[in-house]
């Protein structure tokens, strides 16, 4: 069995998270239930950090929100010094709510709207990460009207094929984000920002896509976006006082799996930029990334009870929990996989092979297909590992089931930062005929 962070067995046999029993988290708070080891994501995020300090590197470590959003991991991101990366004008909120500084928010997406480009400027945050020529006029517009002036960062896309399910792919030509940066866009977009009295070009962005596991794709990207710098330093005399190079740091979900260490990512990026600054004669940029999965994905666990089986004989068994692809939706969306013990008894030996079924309706609502286990009991509690990232944040309401709660897990105590969503939440909005 592979456990992470402080996850561990505990002297009643019963799986431990944080100090914590996990099965007592079960009784005090129901299944479904996200757990996070708030240590784990603690030890990350300072290894990030420190790997930037060790290089004597000015940096920013933004938390890719998108990944897991909710008022207390925000406020832990910002204990931790980490910067923050929104997409919707929804997490721009639930940050602004928390009280993270806006000056550490970078605001991104494809299709930002009026009324979001507002309320960014509006709370003067950080940078906006431009996506598009639509955006570019849009900003303009906006801080025209409210005579104001706003840092961005140009998105570019550098034609980078990484390795990683299609859906998550991002930095190929054919991509629906960024200014290309081969076909000349990028280099007009920055020429039209540049004649901007209202806009402050800091430098440049991409982010090349996710889960991915080798340093090559980050490399490359590099390189281009260097090769692109150089001329434009000779043409026009702009040099980037900032190179965002996205996220996409590959986490262990099975033993499939293998990931390098999130500091070697860093250290290589930091190499191959060095050495691209010297080649060129340039100055070294603020190098900024933005992690979501790599810092909170191994960090959670979502723990469901165990209910009805069913036994197709020579075929295979099916074991349903009481929650699916409404609190995890991966497997269904990706393919993804996930490894999983039974939380009351996690290193007793596997007796046979048996196939997670979610609540929901629909036969594509499988957890994990072919999990080794041991004989499983009436009310037994699943332990799913790495749901932290892209879990609760892509939950649903899928036959009306309510979201699961979240609980923090540290020093041996726990504390609930996410209320489960009850009955009465999920009509809330509803309006009757009569
Ligand atoms: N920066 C940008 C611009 C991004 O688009 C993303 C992720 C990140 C950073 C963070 O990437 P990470 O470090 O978390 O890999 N729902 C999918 C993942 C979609 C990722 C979208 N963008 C999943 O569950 O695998």
């Amino acid at each position: 069995m592979y456990f992470y962070g402080t996850t561990g067995v505990n002297k009643q046999g019963n799986l431990e998270i944080g100090g914590v029993d996990a099965i007592e988290l079960a009784d005090k708070y129901g299944t479904p239930l996200y757990v996070y080891d708030v240590a784990l994501i603690r030890e990350r995020a300072r290894g990030f950090r420190q790997t930037f300090l060790d290089q004597g590197m000015k940096a920013q470590v933004a938390y890719a929100s998108k990944a897991f959003s909710t008022i207390a991991m925000i406020q832990l991101a910002e204990e931790e010094g980490l910067s923050l990366d929104v997409v919707s004008g929804g997490e721009l909120y639930t940050a602004i709510t928390a009280g993270f500084p806006t000056e550490r928010i970078h605001f991104h997406g494809n299709n930002k709207s009026r009324d979001e480009l507002i309320m960014a400027l509006d709370h003067g945050i950080g940078c906006i990460v431009v996506d598009n020529f639509y955006e570019l006029d849009l900003l303009k517009t906006l801080c025209l009207e409210k005579n104001t002036t706003i840092k961005i960062l140009l998105r570019v896309t550098p034609g980078i094929e990484a390795h990683t399910h299609d859906y998550i792919l991002t930095g190929q030509e054919d991509s629906k984000f960024g200014f290309d940066l081969q076909n000349g866009q990028a280099e007009s977009a920055l020429k039209e920002a540049l004649r901007s009295e209202c806009l402050e070009v800091l430098g440049l962005h991409c982010h090349i896509g996710s889960q991915i596991f080798e340093t090559t794709g980050f490399l490359l990207a590099t390189q281009k976006i260097f090769e692109k710098m150089n001329r434009w330093k000779n043409e026009i005399s702009f040099e980037a006082k900032v190179l965002n190079l996205g996220g996409g740091f590959g986490i262990r979900y099975t033993k499939e799996d293998e990931p390098i260490r999130p500091s070697q990512y860093v250290d290589e990026i930091i190499k191959e930029v060095k050495k691209w600054i010297q080649i060129y004669e340039m100055n070294l940029p603020e190098i900024w990334i933005e992690p979501g999965r790599s810092l909170v994905g191994d960090a959670g666990i979502t723990l469901y009870r165990v209910g009805s089986q069913k036994e197709v004989p020579n075929v295979r068994k099916y074991l349903a929990v009481d929650g699916g692809m409404s609190d995890n939706i991966r497997p269904a969306l990706y393919q993804a996989k996930y490894e999983a013990v039974l939380a009351n008894k996690p290193l007793e030996k596997p007796t046979e092979t048996v196939s997670i079924a979610g609540k929901c309706c629909e036969s594509g609502d499988m957890l994990i297909w072919d999990l080794p286990l041991p004989a499983q009991g009436q009310e037994d509690i699943l332990a799913v590992f790495c749901t932290g990232a892209y879990g609760y944040s892509m939950a649903n309401n899928y036959n009306r089931i309510p979201r699961p709660p979240v609980v923090f897990v540290e020093n041996g105590q726990d504390r609930i930062v996410v209320k489960r969503e009850s009955y009465e939440d999920l009509v809330r909005l509803d309006l009757s005929l009569k």
